[in-house]
């Protein structure tokens, strides 16, 4: 085995790693921590050094950790074909399976999946459908998508321009021209504090209506969200808001793409967001939760309607030019077959709502009056603390004290729990795995206000 010392090594030299401080982390100045094996809710690193990660990786590792049937799957497709490409009607029994198991559980009005890698390849593939979309209906101007400030789609040039958070853009040249940003559902962080959840509501749906109009409802193509804003801060939307922003898109002929890659296969309690919330999407956008992160895969879900366009976009111009060489890759599908029975088996997704719901009240019970804890908020097995200097005023700490970043090295260096500094704000965001038991969530609770008073007293 490699010694500890020359990984380290290696590592600093060699690996340019995904957001994260590059130089820093090149000259030795931030942790460098490697992860050797895991079970259930826990991973171990190196060192022997147990965690517990309440954030399944980046929220997806949504069944636990070390599930033999998904490694005994993909083995199994390994072994028996590794690769083949899903060009010209080609396929796979796992992907052809995993297409029918995905369309039995997505919401009656959707027609097919096309499979991707990663949620951010899923949302580049799902503009340009709506793009292509609107060239066959013969509205050449009709290509603009609206996303909202603290949304995350993904990284990449068009959905590194959809995310709506200040880190992806900067020094970026994004966001590129056909995106545009409205309003946050965030109902903690109103402008106006006098607002009711109602009016608040409101507000939100007459920026909306205002941007369509500054645009041209003739400009924009579709509306790009999110069920419960995710990497954004965490944060359920106010009651009423999305059949209030369905009702403009609707009216406007704008497309609805929501994006389930946190939300999908049960994490809010139901299988889809789009469940959860009364969505009626036109495209879904799902990845992490379709493996469980075994194998990278995502996916497209396109609706009835969508899909007619298409068809009908074939017919006149010939094959669609769309598409990856490891589009339906046969290990992924296979992951996904083996995951998606798992959760169903297993009840996970039962499971994600009612230990969910316990973990955030059990969150509010042990925080919920602590001075400098502005908001606990959260949906199934997604929650957040949001700390605030004062919390009458609802004033914030300045971002250059790293309150929550502090909050989560504290949380793991005294008890080993990890959770997520999200990256705009002081807000410290829970999501794991789904077979989470109530003691679990009493360690994660219990570290959490311990780590918070060593930090804010
Ligand atoms: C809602 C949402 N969409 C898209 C993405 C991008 O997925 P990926 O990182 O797999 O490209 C993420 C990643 O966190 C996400 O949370």
């Amino acid at each position: 085995m490699l010694k500890n010392d020359q990984l380290d090594q290696w590592d600093r030299d060699n690996f340019f790693h995904p957001s994260t401080h590059l130089a820093q982390h090149a000259r030795g100045e931030s942790p460098n921590r490697v992860i050797k094996t895991a079970s259930g809710v826990h991973i171990e690193d190196r060192d022997g050094t147990k965690l517990l990660d309440a954030f399944a990786g980046l929220y997806c590792v949504n069944v636990g950790y070390g599930r033999q049937e998904i490694a005994e799957a993909i083995a199994d497709q390994a072994r028996e074909l590794a690769y083949y490409h899903s060009y010209v009607g080609h396929g796979t029994e796992a992907s052809i399976t995993l297409s029918k198991m995905i369309l039995d559980r997505a919401p009656s009005n959707m027609s097919k999946v096309y499979f991707g890698l990663g949620g951010s390849d899923a949302n580049e593939t799902n503009v340009k459908l709506i793009w292509y979309y609107n060239n066959i209906l013969g509205r050449p101007e009709k290509k603009k998508i609206i996303s909202r400030w603290r949304g995350y789609h993904g990284s990449g040039l068009v959905t590194g321009s959809l995310t709506g958070l200040e880190l992806f853009h900067k020094k970026f040249d994004l966001p590129l021209a056909q995106v545009v940003h409205t309003d946050a559902p965030y109902y903690f962080r109103r402008e106006d504090q006098n607002q009711t959840e109602e009016q608040f509501v409101a507000h939100c749906v007459a920026e909306l209506e205002a941007l369509i109009e500054r645009e041209g409802a003739d400009t924009i193509a579709a509306f790009i969200g999110e069920p419960v804003l995710g990497t954004g801060g965490i944060v359920p939307p106010p009651a009423g808001y999305w059949e209030a922003i369905q009702a403009v898109l609707k009216k406007h002929d704008i497309l609805l793409v929501v994006d389930e890659v946190v939300t999908g296969f049960g994490r809010l309690g139901t299988m889809f967001g789009s469940d959860h919330y009364g969505l009626e999407a036109d495209i879904i956008t799902i990845a992490k939760g379709l493996t469980s992160a075994y194998a990278p895969l995502s996916g497209s879900i396109v609706s009835d309607k969508v899909w007619k366009v298409l068809e009908q976009g074939t017919d006149e111009n010939g094959p669609i030019g769309h598409g990856w060489t490891y589009s339906a890759h046969p290990i992924g599908a296979a992951a996904g077959v083996a995951n998606l029975k798992l959760i169903d088996e297993l009840n996970l997704v039962e499971n994600a709502g009612s230990v969910g719901a316990y973990l955030n009240q059990s969150m509010k019970d042990a925080l919920g009056e602590h001075a400098h804890v502005g908001d606990i908020r959260g949906e199934g097995m997604l929650c957040a603390v949001e700390f605030v200097k004062d919390r009458d005023s609802r004033t914030f700490f300045d971002a250059a004290d790293k309150i929550g970043p502090q909050i989560s090295a504290k949380l793991l260096e005294q008890d080993r729990v990890i959770a997520r500094a999200m990256p705009q704000g002081d807000i410290l965001g829970f999501a794991p795995p789904f077979c989470l038991t109530r003691e679990e969530a009493d360690t994660v609770v219990a570290a959490t206000a311990r780590a918070v008073k060593a930090v804010l007293g």
